[in-house]
């Protein structure tokens, strides 16, 4: 079968390898899986009814317009229903953003050490990608995006705040000059992707909902997958000017969202003692980790994000393994330019505690062998 060079050149994602595969593979009875920074609490109970609630409906096909969840989101966010748009985790909201507004051989802007959703879905697309290095303490390089910007049409700039995989993020004062730098150019959104914004306690991280009010190009992402534990159900949606979610809604599958999502992501939102506990749970074992890590002498980076960014100075790919064959699950992260530096998901205590008594044993062996 014949297909286009970019589809025949494409590397696909590389997901987290499963708990059931690993215990398989390494014939394990325990596996701890920090490797896709899923929730450690699980779905809500109060997700949990109305899952339960509607499942007596899965005769019927889904609101093909997620009515009530819009009409949720829009309240909480102060906007129109008409400017949000649902999808099936943001990934598909990337996906879509991507094929509507780039034609072939039109660019994209991000940084080259962010979420690979953004590269993945271009090059599928046959659109061009240009990447800036992140900078030294591992941030987006907001400067060199602008002179970028400046110096070409971008159609779609990505910005992940906070960023995957590093944990890492840009302050409001910087998001604000990106904006500024951007805001005459007629074919180009700024896209704010904030998966892990619910995680942050920096104190001048950017109020997208205020600036959105302000900036016309600018589209917010945001899902459900992380602090609020339904990646399995698959929820994601986008905040943009109106135009730009009718084009978005044009080109979507119709029933793109299931009813469990949509009725799951209504009782998520609204319960606001889980989201509490969520980040309680993130920042107690974020904490846990710096502390353990020091002692250990391991170079990280403080995350606003629900993982922890390591430096093992070793082969990153050896330190995942030894780590595998042991149970514990983790991300190296080779593809994002990060020789040596594995991506911790937090956990649950007895996760992390488990997770940090492997690494400090794996990297002892490691280290005696060298
Ligand atoms: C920065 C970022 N954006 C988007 C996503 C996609 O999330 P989902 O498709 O589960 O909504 C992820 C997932 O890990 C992510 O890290």
């Amino acid at each position: 079968m014949r297909v286009s060079e970019n589809i025949e050149n494409l590397v696909p994602y590389k997901p987290g390898k499963s708990i059931a595969a690993t215990k398989k593979e390494y014939g394990l009875d325990k596996v701890y899986k920090m490797a896709s920074n899923e929730s450690p609490l699980g779905p809500s109970q109060k997700v949990q009814e109305a899952i339960q609630n509607e499942i007596s409906n899965l005769h019927r096909y889904p609101d093909p317009n997620c009515t009530e969840l819009k009409e949720l989101i829009a309240q909480v966010q102060g906007i129109l229903p008409e400017q949000i748009v649902v999808g099936n985790g943001s990934n598909e909201l990337i996906d879509l953003l991507i094929r509507v507004f780039c034609q072939k051989d039109e660019k994209i802007l991000t940084s080259a050490g962010t979420f690979i959703a953004y590269k993945i879905c271009s090059v599928a697309a046959d659109v061009k990608v240009e990447e800036v290095p992140l900078n030294s303490e591992l941030q987006f390089d907001i400067p060199a995006l602008c002179e970028k910007a400046q110096s070409d049409e971008f159609k779609l700039i990505f910005v992940a705040n906070p960023n995957n995989p590093t944990g890492t993020y840009v302050p409001e004062s910087d998001i604000v000059q990106l904006l500024e730098a951007t805001k005459n150019m007629k074919n180009t959104l700024v896209i704010l992707d904030e998966a892990y914004n619910d995680f942050v306690r920096a104190d001048d991280f950017p109020d997208s909902q205020k600036l959105f009010q302000k900036y016309n190009h600018l589209v917010v992402l945001k899902t459900l997958s992380k602090v609020f534990a339904i990646a399995g159900l698959r929820l994601g949606y986008v905040l943009a000017r109106e135009d730009v979610c009718s084009y978005l809604n044009r080109v979507r599958n119709p029933f793109n969202v299931n009813s469990l999502a949509q009725v799951a992501a209504v009782a998520a939102l609204q319960d606001k003692d889980y989201l509490q506990r969520a980040q309680e749970v993130n920042w107690k074992g974020l904490d846990y980790f710096y502390t353990e890590l020091k002692k250990e002498g391991v170079t990280y980076w403080p995350s606003q994000a629900n993982f922890v960014l390591i430096d093992t100075g070793l082969d990153s790919m050896l330190v995942f393994e030894q780590l595998l064959k042991q149970g514990v699950i983790t991300r190296p992260l080779k593809a994002y330019h990060l020789p040596t530096h594995l991506r911790v998901s937090v956990g649950n205590d007895f996760e992390n505690i488990a997770t940090m008594q492997t690494l400090r044993k794996v990297l002892n062996e490691l280290s005696c062998d060298n």
